[in-house]
């Protein structure tokens, strides 16, 4: 029960046919959706990408028999003549609900197993099971859906950027580890025995030489590799929309994303958004939001209040004032969210210490003033200056966390932001102007100390460049004053893309490199070419990438990012369809000069 098409061309899809077509001839190729033998009459729905056309078969049709073998998801060839449903049984929610094909050819390309789970969007088998038989969950719907629009953003993305003068370049996949944060993925070399390339964390270095060279406006659609620990918004292996530009200023790079994704949000979703994008700083981000990828599109902001208690004579502040660099932020969580205590101190205490605050302090707010909670070790001066900065209402609450710096402003942020999924104020599917919450997070420091290995990391990457104004600092040896040219763009909470203006002066690299700890000889082994191109007048330039597949996420309302990747990985980056990682023969391992030492079970 298998044939060649011999032919059998389709003259239409399946999405295509509409009450003018009543009368045609026409053929369709697709998938058996569903199938019902009415014993007088049988239905067959057809898919193809396009959409889904209902085929009528009488029992007088010498096609009958055939026709009643048909099962879910066989591979067929229909030729038919449209007819109408009749005005009763219009189907007003499929586009092509007013007609369906009366089939006078049946022809049966494929014969199909029983599939392990149903073809349909409502199907709620396992995510392992449908990752292990995946070209068939593409065949849904909603996963068909969300691949093609990443064709289409992918189509929109290239079309600007090649209207703005952009050229698509590649670089190379095999290559030499730059230090982007996470851990590298490498390849081991044959003809080199014991030498590796690393695969690209991102084309970064190779888009900067591009510049050197004068291409002047790069981009392209890049396969990047990270191994990092995997979250619903990361992946070991995605793609980046990146670019990079010569003789430019940030807000020239800027502008053209802007006209990039205005354009994807107009054509996929029909959606205008206002330009210019709205700006924040880092610092403005961290203090009214707590986060560096704020969730703009509610407020319920957080407010500084350690002023007001510097004095204060309730215990568990004083402990936190006594130590350095704390601070206490609180927000007012609106009459409107109803906390229970269990609420406050389970559930959303815990998200708090996810994120390493020693607890989520609280009170509600009754009659004008502080009640509950932590309201009895407060005097009344304390409490009526945090109701006034906070501007909290009767009948709400007060959260609060005092911590370090970091930790305080983090662990609030991430708390506001659950009570707003929680409560639903953010909607998941974009379908106006307020549900998008765009803005660029503009000046992000230049480093970031960690007191894990006590030493500077570079916040964006190594060859972002300071500003200009924060030079004396720089020289001062003033690290955590010291800012750079970066910018992100935040779509909804979360990072879309991230770029900067880059150093382009040697000297200044080679400063970068030796306050992160990289000295000359180190810089010599890991970058001598790029500390080389610099002195053969690079231009100044900068750049940026967005992740694609996010971007997918974001504009399909997906919730992972497995929903948008055809083929991806799991958690544990695992492909559960190839069974990739696997086991590689002896003879490939010898021929590498690789023996796997790895430990025994339980160890
Ligand atoms: P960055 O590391 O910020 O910058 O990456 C740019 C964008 O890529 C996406 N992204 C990811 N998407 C899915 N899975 C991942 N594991 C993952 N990691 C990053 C994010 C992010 O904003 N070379 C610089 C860019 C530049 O400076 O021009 C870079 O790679 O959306």
């Amino acid at each position: 029960m298998s044939e060649f098409l011999n032919g059998f061309k389709r003259t239409h899809t399946c999405g295509a046919l509409r009450g003018s077509d009543i009368g045609k001839t026409v053929r369709l190729v697709g998938w058996v959706q569903d199938y019902r033998n009415l014993g007088s009459f049988l239905f067959i729905v057809m898919r193809d990408r396009y959409g889904i056309t209902q085929i009528h078969v009488d029992a007088t049709n010498p096609i009958f028999e055939q026709a009643a073998k048909l099962r879910s998801e066989w591979c067929i060839g229909i030729e038919g003549e449209v007819i109408s449903r009749g005005e009763k049984n219009i189907n007003k929610d499929l586009p092509t609900g007013e007609i369906e094909v009366e089939a006078k050819d049946l022809r049966i390309f494929n014969a199909a197993a029983n599939t392990p789970f149903a073809i349909h969007d409502k199907c709620d088998a396992d995510e392992k099971l449908r990752l292990k038989y995946r070209y068939l969950d593409l065949r849904r719907p909603c996963l068909n859906r969300n691949i093609i629009m990443r064709s289409q953003i992918t189509r929109i993305i290239r079309r600007t950027l090649e209207s703005n003068n952009f050229l698509d370049l590649e670089t190379p996949v095999l290559g030499k580890s730059t230090p982007e944060g996470a851990r590298d993925y490498l390849v081991p070399s044959r003809v080199q025995p014991g030498k590796f390339y690393a695969l690209p964390q991102s084309p970064q270095l190779f888009k900067q030489l591009y510049m050197v060279s004068g291409f002047d406006r790069y981009y392209q659609i890049a396969r990047c590799f990270r191994d990092e620990d995997l979250r619903l918004d990361r992946q070991p292996e995605f793609t980046q929309i990146d670019m990079e530009m010569s003789f430019i200023e940030p807000e020239d790079i800027q502008n053209i994303c802007e006209e990039m994704i205005s354009t994807i949000f107009k054509e996929v979703l029909n959606i205008d958004i206002p330009r210019p994008f709205k700006r924040i700083s880092w610092d403005e981000a961290m203090d009214r939001f707590g986060v560096d990828a704020p969730d703009i599109r509610f407020g319920m902001e957080l407010n500084d209040i350690t002023d007001i208690l510097k004095n204060t004579e309730c215990k568990l502040f004083q402990t936190v004032l006594a130590e350095k660099q704390t601070t206490i932020r609180a927000i007012a969580v609106p009459a409107s969210v109803k906390l229970s205590r269990k609420d406050i101190e389970s559930s959303l205490g815990d998200v708090a210490k996810t994120y390493g605050a020693k607890a989520l302090v609280w009170a509600k707010v009754a009659n004008g003033t502080l009640d509950a909670g932590i309201a009895k070790q407060l005097s009344d001066d304390e409490k009526e200056a945090i109701i006034d900065r906070i501007k909290a209402e009767d009948g709400g609450t007060v959260l609060i966390v005092a911590d370090k710096l970091n930790i305080a402003r983090n662990a609030l942020g991430r708390v506001r932001k659950e009570i707003a999924v929680r409560n639903n104020w953010i909607p998941k599917v974009m379908t106006k102007p307020e549900d998008v919450g765009l803005t660029w997070v503009t000046d992000f420091p230049m480093f970031e100390w960690s007191d894990e290995d006590n030493r500077w990391y570079a916040m964006h990457h190594p060859f972002t460049s300071p500003r200009t104004c924060d030079w004396p600092a720089f020289d001062r040896g003033e690290l955590d004053k010291v800012y750079a040219q970066a910018y992100d763009l935040v779509l909804n909470g979360i990072e879309l893309g991230g770029g900067s203006i880059r150093i382009h002066n040697i000297d200044v690299q080679k400063k970068v490199f030796a306050a992160l700890g990289i000295g000359e000889e180190e810089a010599r082994a890991k970058f001598s070419f790029l500390l080389d191109a610099l002195s053969f007048g690079a231009p100044p330039h900068g750049g940026l990438a967005f992740g694609l597949d996010r971007m997918v996420m974001l504009l399909s309302g997906a919730d992972s990012l497995r929903d948008v990747i055809a083929f991806p990985k799991t958690n544990k980056a695992t492909d559960l369809m190839t069974e990739a990682p696997s086991d590689v023969d002896e003879k490939q391992l010898n021929e590498l000069y690789i023996k796997t030492d790895l430990p025994s079970e339980g160890e």
